[in-house]
């Protein structure tokens, strides 16, 4: 297994580029299931979850092919309709496919993802959605079989919460439907309104885009769409936050600063000098960094990917930081680890009380999910010391190129083989 080592206190210089967002081309890979024919994706980061959903797609009978970040997908012929356990396991946006297929085929059998690193994560709102939508659902050896017999039905569905995969899996599986759809208190991130984008692409009718609201009208017949995944808004915000620990000053180019307006409010605040246009940020951080509290809500609000990194950089600010995560139960799965570094960190429930202590210390840490990982990063960046981080595999599921990256903005920071 490898490991990333750093060594840590050198601000960062520089620029680099920010790549397409992995929590957006899942849900565009998978759309292309719904109808025949060669579908374009531009901007898809090449990591590991989606090179497996690519290999789910072509357990299915899908071909497809990449030329640097453009995808070319056929699905002109589909045979199979299962998500084996040994997929979903690796990767829960597996039930992504759930949607599209019900629409194509009208059966699906997927394996029912289970409790993962940072919470129960059910999976119960796809499910009322496809039941009122007319299929028959069953639990069978831990997988969720459904099938329709004459084709789905338009529904009402309301989120208690609003779920981003299952706004995404209930919209595709309604795009062709008999009537409409109307999907209340949907999510609004924008991964959600590039979606609709590519099915608007393929002829679908949508209305609601951006809005807690979407309507969807059925329609017969849909054709392959040529779409580009938006710019990655997590790996965007935990670039900013890296400079805010590390100090330095660095452009992020190919990014989208409007994803991020609680983000970019947060650090301002925090001290961080940041400046804007359309596509590009640059941040620097000269003086010392202030504390700030924040509470991780579904977009607008502060998106629960960077709730870990910005702990990790508050764990280095001056003075008392209150940090609610609202959207999953088991979330600070990373205090354990940045405790290790020297941070002075409390949970108490769903809050973690931070004391920034202004430094932190370099240590031998483990990765436990993606963003937890992306905090060791950050953390080993700022730190006195060298700091070694093993199961990077985490890391590599959703960042792609962070050593190269981080390497380009002069950070010391390499990837070894780690000795058995
Ligand atoms: N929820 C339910 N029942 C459901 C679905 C969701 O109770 O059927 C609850 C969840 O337990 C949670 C809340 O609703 O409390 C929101 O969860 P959501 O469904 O929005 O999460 P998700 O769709 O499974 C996506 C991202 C996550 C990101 C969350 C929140 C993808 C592939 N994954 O997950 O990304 O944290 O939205 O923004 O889009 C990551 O990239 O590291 C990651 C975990």
């Amino acid at each position: 297994m490898d490991k990333i080592v750093i060594e840590g206190g050198k601000p960062l210089q520089g620029e680099i580029s920010i790549s397409g967002a992995k929590n957006a081309a899942l849900p565009l890979i998978t759309a292309t299931l719904l109808t025949q024919g060669k579908h374009i994706i531009h901007n898809v980061p090449d990591l590991r979850d989606t090179r497996t959903m690519l290999a789910l797609l072509e357990t299915f009978g899908v071909h497809w092919e990449r030329d640097g970040a453009t995808l070319t997908i056929n699905t002109e012929n589909i045979a199979g309709f299962e998500a084996s356990y040994d997929l979903v396991k690796t990767m829960r946006a597996s039930v992504l496919v759930l949607g599209p297929l019900l629409s194509r085929m009208g059966r699906a059998r997927v394996s029912m993802p289970g409790g993962c690193a940072i919470g129960a994560r059910p999976i119960d709102y796809h499910l009322q959605g496809f039941k009122k939508m007319g299929v028959e659902l069953d639990l069978d050896e831990g997988y969720v079989d459904a099938q329709v017999a004459d084709g789905l039905n338009g529904c009402t569905v309301y989120f208690d919460i609003p779920s981003v995969t299952g706004t995404e899996n209930v919209m595709m599986a309604a795009v062709k439907a008999k009537g409409t759809t109307v999907i209340k208190n949907a999510a609004r991130e924008p991964e959600v309104g590039n979606l609709v984008d590519m099915l608007l692409a393929m002829g679908a009718d949508i209305e609601g885009r951006d809005t807690d609201k979407l309507v969807i009208k059925g329609v017969k017949k849909l054709k392959p769409a040529e779409i580009t995944t938006i710019p990655d808004r997590i790996e965007t915000g935990t670039y900013l936050i890296a400079v805010g620990a590390a100090g330095g000053k660095v452009k992020l180019k190919n990014c989208n600063p409007s994803h991020l307006p609680s983000l970019l409010e947060k650090l301002r605040e925090a001290g961080l000098s940041i400046t804007e246009t359309d596509d590009t940020l640059e941040v620097s951080r000269t003086g010392s960094l202030r504390s700030i509290d924040f509470k991780t809500l579904p977009y607008p609000g502060f998106p629960t990917d960077l709730q870990a990194q910005t702990m990790a950089l508050m764990s280095m600010a001056n003075g008392l930081s209150v940090i609610a995560e609202t959207i999953f139960e088991n979330r600070f799965m990373h205090v354990a680890e940045l405790k290790r570094m020297g941070a002075k960190i409390r949970v108490d429930g769903h809050s973690a009380i931070v004391h920034g202590n202004g430094g932190l210390t370099g240590a031998r840490v483990m990765a436990t999910d993606l963003r937890a990982s992306a905090s060791l990063v950050v953390a080993g960046l700022a730190a006195s010391g060298v700091t070694e981080i093993s199961r990077i595999y985490h890391l590599e599921r959703g960042y792609e190129d962070l050593v190269r990256k981080l390497d380009k903005l002069g950070a010391r920071i390499k990837k070894i083989k780690e000795e058995k």
